[in-house]
Order: C-alpha cells, then structure tokens, then sequence
C-alpha cells in the first residue's frame, strides 16, 4: 500500500482511494484489464483519513495522477469535491450524488463519474442474462448503494422500482427524486407482492443480517441480487433460494463491470469483463 506523502514514491497513474483499502480487488482488476488491452499502467492502493481527503486528490494529481477510484467511505466527499472550481461531474453521478472514479482532465479540473449502476446494469443484462425491461423491482435499502444503482436501473425502462427501507422517510425521500414509477415503502411492505427482480443494498449481509423482508416477495421466476460479495454467498442469497428464488447473485459481476466503465472513462477502451470474473471466482 502506499503512502500518499511519501515523495519518494514513483507516481502511479492509477489508484483506489478508501479507507479500509488494503482488500479492495480494484488494483488486481486494473491490471488484467490494462493486460488484455496492451496498456502499461500502474495502479496502487491509497488509504486516507477523511481530513485529508481532498489533499490527497490533489497530491495524487500534482504527481502525475491520472485516474482514481474512490470507495467507502469517500464516494459522497468525492461528488462534494467534484463540484468546486472547474471540476465537473457526469450525469448519473450527479444523480447517485455520489463520485467512483475520478479523472484528471488536461486542461485541469477534475472529471467526476459514477460507474457502480452500469457495472449493476451490465452484469444482469450482459453476464446473466436478465433483461430489466418491464420487469417489476425491489430494491432494499436507501442509502449509497442503493442510490447508485437507481438510476441506471430506471434507463432500462422497468415496468417499475419499489425501495423498502428499515427507516420509511430515506426510501420515499430517495423514490421522490426518481418520479412516479418508483416507490418508496417500508420493509414490511416489501413482501406486498413478488418481484421479478430483488436488489439488496442494504449493508446488513455484511453483519451476517437478513434486512428482514417477507419471503412473499419472492416468486419462483424471481432473480436475487446483492451488492456485497463473499468468497461463500451471503446470508441474503441462501435466505432467497430457500424461500424458493430462481437464482441468486452476489456482486462480484458488479464489481468487475463497474471497474470495466472505469477503465473506459480513462482509456476510451472496453475490456472483457468476463475472463476477470472468471479469474476472481478462482483466488
Ligand atoms: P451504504 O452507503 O453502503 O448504502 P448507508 O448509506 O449507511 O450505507 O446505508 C445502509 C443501508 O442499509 C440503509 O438503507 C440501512 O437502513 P436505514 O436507512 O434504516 O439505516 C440499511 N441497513 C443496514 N443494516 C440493516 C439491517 N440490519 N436491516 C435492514 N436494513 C439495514
């Protein structure tokens, strides 16, 4: 891992900035993916604390920074930084109101992105094969990750979203910005009728939790997905196949297809995804 004020370090054109970051895939991710493009890249691992986040950007950028990826828990600073002097933010992250990926524009300025709901969008439609049109939705949870992957859902023309969250007032505040074909409820109305497809974005698997929907909400068509990823499947995924769910996802596609969009917003270059997914599923 690297420390950022170390001046003696090489500069490295890529990163991921977060704290925890010493687990994080990305840098792995970036490297077969520059590997199969015949790019030479680096890229490292930056942990900060949360006062010197905007600091180390600029630090990152003044030696020779190219690009970076920002995960937990900086992604809402990251959409804050990208809103001062002349840096700029793409559409949907300025609809997740939050930031992934960073690139250091010529001219100057910071280019704010967020690829967390296309990399969602991509691993449904493109690795498993489920299309999101006129499908009905839940999706648990209303926080940052939730929020990230709204709006790209919506783009593929569902037949509509619903959002159940534990505290009722963030799921119909988050649907309130999405207009009339999402819904916010809470997570007892969830199981008012089944979904073709379940999102959880709660962090709840990460505590070994069940966010604690009905088992009504699950048909027998029904597609699971959760956001977290673990070497076993989530606490979620075994909930849902036991109430009887098609099939259920962990985020590991996600992670890998969000990465390939940043890959693309820095070198204008589309990996395949699917040989890293394949890859990761075997470490
Ligand atoms: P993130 O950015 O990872 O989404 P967050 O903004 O803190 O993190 O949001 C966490 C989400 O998980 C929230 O929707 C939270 O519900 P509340 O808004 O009611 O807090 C949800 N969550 C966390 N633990 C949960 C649990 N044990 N059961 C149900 N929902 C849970």
């Amino acid at each position: 891992m690297t420390d950022l004020f170390d001046f003696k370090l090489k500069s490295s054109g890529f990163a991921v900035m977060g704290n925890p970051v010493q687990h994080s895939k990305s840098p792995q991710i970036h490297r077969l993916f520059a590997q199969q493009c015949g790019i030479a890249i680096d890229y490292d691992r930056i942990q900060v604390d949360a006062g010197g986040f905007d600091q180390a950007i600029s630090h990152f950028s003044a030696h020779g920074g190219a690009g970076l990826n920002i995960t937990l828990p900086y992604k809402v600073k990251a959409w804050r930084f990208c809103q001062q002097g002349q840096n700029s933010l793409s559409h949907r992250a300025s609809q997740a109101q939050a930031v992934n990926t960073l690139r250091f524009e010529n001219q100057g300025g910071v280019f704010g992105d967020n690829t967390d709901g296309a990399g969602l969008v991509a691993d449904l439609q493109n690795n498993i094969g489920f299309s999101i049109q006129d499908k009905s939705i839940l999706v648990v949870g209303a926080g940052g990750a939730a929020r990230g992957v709204i709006g790209s859902l919506l783009a593929c023309c569902p037949l509509r979203i619903t959002i159940a969250n534990r505290t009722v007032d963030k799921a119909t505040a988050l649907s309130e910005q999405f207009g009339d074909d999402v819904q916010g409820v809470g997570l007892d109305r969830a199981a008012d009728r089944s979904f073709d497809l379940i999102v959880n974005g709660t962090a709840a698997s990460l505590a070994g939790q069940l966010p604690g929907i009905g088992g009504k909400c699950i048909a027998k068509n029904t597609l699971v997905y959760d956001l977290m990823y673990d070497a076993q499947p989530t606490i979620f995924m075994n909930w849902a196949l036991a109430q009887g769910a098609a099939q259920a996802h962990d985020g590991l596609g996600m992670l890998v297809e969000q990465a390939a969009e940043s890959f693309y917003v820095w070198h204008r270059r589309r990996p395949h995804s699917r040989p890293v997914i394949d890859a990761l599923r075997r470490f």
